[in-house]
Formats: C-alpha cells, sequence, structure tokens
C-alpha cells in the first residue's frame, strides 16, 4: 500500500522551456512549463492543437531536448544521463505516442514483445503467453500474426498501448489514446487505464481532447496556453474555473 511515506516524484517540470528550430525565442512552444506527477496520479493534458502537448510528453521521456529548466523522470535527470543510463531509466516507463508508432515490418505480437525481448531474461514462451495476454486486455486477441498496416486505425492505437504496457511500468504516458476510436472501444481503453492505475498504482499522463474520457478518468486536469500550464486542478473544478480557455473547452458552443 501506498503511504504518505514512500509516495514518490514520478514527473518534475520546472520552468521547462522548449523551442524547435534555431531562432530560440520565435520558436518557443513551451516557455516556462511547471509539473509535478506524483505516484498514482491520472493527469488529462488538454490544450489547444499545436500548444506543445506532444512537445511536453516528448520532452519529459527525453525525445525532445529543453533548451532550458529542469525534467526530472523517476526521480533522475533523464537528460543529464548518458545514453545507457537513460535506457535503463525508460524501462519504467510506458509511452504510447499520439500515431501508433508500431513497426511495420515486424507482426502486432512481435512489436508487443520487443520491450520484452530487449529488457528481460523471460522465455521465449513465457514472452508469447505475455503477449497473448496483453492483446487480449486491449481486445486485440488472435492478432498477434498480423501485420500493422492490417490493422485499423483504432486496432493500431490499442496494439501500441498494449506494446506501452508490456513491461509493466510505473508511469505510462498516452497522447490521445481515444482519438479516432469508436466511443465503445474508447471507453474500453479508459477502463483499462483505470484499472492500471487503481490496481498496479501506475500513474498516467494523458494528452486527450476527449471530454468523455476526461470525465471517466476523473483525474487533474492540465491545461496547456502559451507555453505554460495555464490551470491545474479536479475536473469537476475546472468546468466551475472563471477561465475563459477553460470554458471554451468545456462548454465549445457557448452555453456555461
Ligand atoms: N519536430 C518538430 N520540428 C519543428 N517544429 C515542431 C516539431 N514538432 C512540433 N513542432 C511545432 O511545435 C508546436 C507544438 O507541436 P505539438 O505537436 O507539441 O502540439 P500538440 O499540442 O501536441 O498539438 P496536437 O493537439 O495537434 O497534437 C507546433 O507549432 C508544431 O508545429
Ligand atoms: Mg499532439
Amino acid at each position: 500500500m501506498t503511504t504518505a511515506a514512500n509516495m514518490r516524484t514520478l514527473v518534475e517540470v520546472a520552468n521547462l522551456c522548449v523551442s524547435y528550430g534555431s531562432d530560440e525565442d520565435e520558436n518557443r512552444v513551451l516557455d516556462g512549463v511547471d509539473l509535478r506527477v506524483e505516484d498514482g496520479d491520472v493527469l488529462c493534458i488538454v490544450g489547444g492543437s499545436g500548444c506543445g502537448k506532444s512537445t511536453l510528453l516528448k520532452t519529459i521521456i527525453g525525445l525532445v531536448a529543453p533548451k532550458s529548466g529542469q525534467v526530472r523522470l523517476l526521480g533522475e535527470s533523464l537528460h543529464t544521463l548518458t545514453e545507457q543510463d537513460q535506457a535503463r531509466l525508460l524501462k519504467r516507463v510506458g509511452v504510447m505516442f499520439q500515431y501508433g508508432a508500431l513497426l511495420n515490418s515486424l507482426t502486432v505480437g512481435e512489436n508487443v514483445a520487443l520491450p520484452l525481448q530487449m529488457h528481460t531474461d523471460l522465455t521465449p514462451d513465457f514472452i508469447d503467453d505475455l503477449v497473448e495476454t496483453r492483446l487480449a486486455l486491449v481486445g486485440l486477441d488472435s492478432t498477434s500474426h498480423l501485420l500493422p498496416t492490417e490493422l485499423s486505425g483504432g486496432m493500431r492505437k490499442r496494439a501500441a498501448l498494449a506494446r506501452a504496457m508490456s513491461l509493466e511500468p510505473e508511469v505510462l504516458f498516452c497522447d490521445e489514446p481515444g482519438a479516432g476510436l469508436d466511443p465503445e472501444t474508447a471507453a474500453g481503453i479508459d477502463r483499462l487505464l483505470l484499472s492500471l492505475n487503481q490496481q498496479l498504482g501506475m500513474g498516467i499522463v494523458i494528452v486527450t481532447h476527449e471530454l468523455m474520457s476526461i470525465d471517466r478518468l476523473n483525474g487533474d486536469l492540465v491545461m496547456l496556453d502559451e507555453g505554460r500550464v495555464a490551470y491545474r486542478g479536479s475536473v469537476a473544478s475546472a468546468r466551475q474555473a472563471d477561465m475563459e480557455g477553460l470554458r471554451r473547452f468545456f462548454y465549445p458552443d457557448g452555453a456555461a
């Protein structure tokens, strides 16, 4: 059981600035982001298209270098670690990218097996069983022999989630897990994420635009705007908040 004494901070971002290209100030996407994710948190990150949500996730997992500021992941300063130490740390983290990012030359089963083969000493038979279990969890039983190109967009997303979960990470980052899915499948993914959080204590950070998902997950809502965290609070208080961006997000037709 988690107690206050052994609570860990999964992610600590302080005054983070990120820009693409050489003209740092012109292209600044993140401009002073502060964010903490504690053990067991569920966080939904929202904000307009292009405001830097995916960039924030990519910076937290080391794919984009910060221009300035601090990023700590599971207590370590990822960006200052050697490649080997980064790889060791990232084994404890699951990532589901916005566009699935499965390897197209490998079957679905091989994609899900890949992290297990790379990072564990489990036998091939055991890995095969685990892969089937993970795929069944996301409703993709009997698809392990298919290639990603033979799946629908929604199935690819679910396969990517199965791969992200394969090592039972301590924290899972999902970039728009429900986008483009039918409502029932999207709800199933939310239920799965919640059970990972509640049963395994996995911290979950999700970028999403889906109001239904935000309500179902019912974690903390973080709104990014103008390169910063403009709001953080419960979904209930975000709905009531006197903030233009939040009102437009929750009530796009103007009715409050
Ligand atoms: N690799 C890159 N090189 C240059 N600019 C980039 C790169 N990736 C993102 N950007 C720019 O950074 C800004 C933020 O992009 P990002 O993908 O983080 O937004 P987002 O909030 O995830 O948007 P969406 O909701 O559409 O997914 C955009 O202006 C985008 O054009
Ligand atoms: Mg994005």
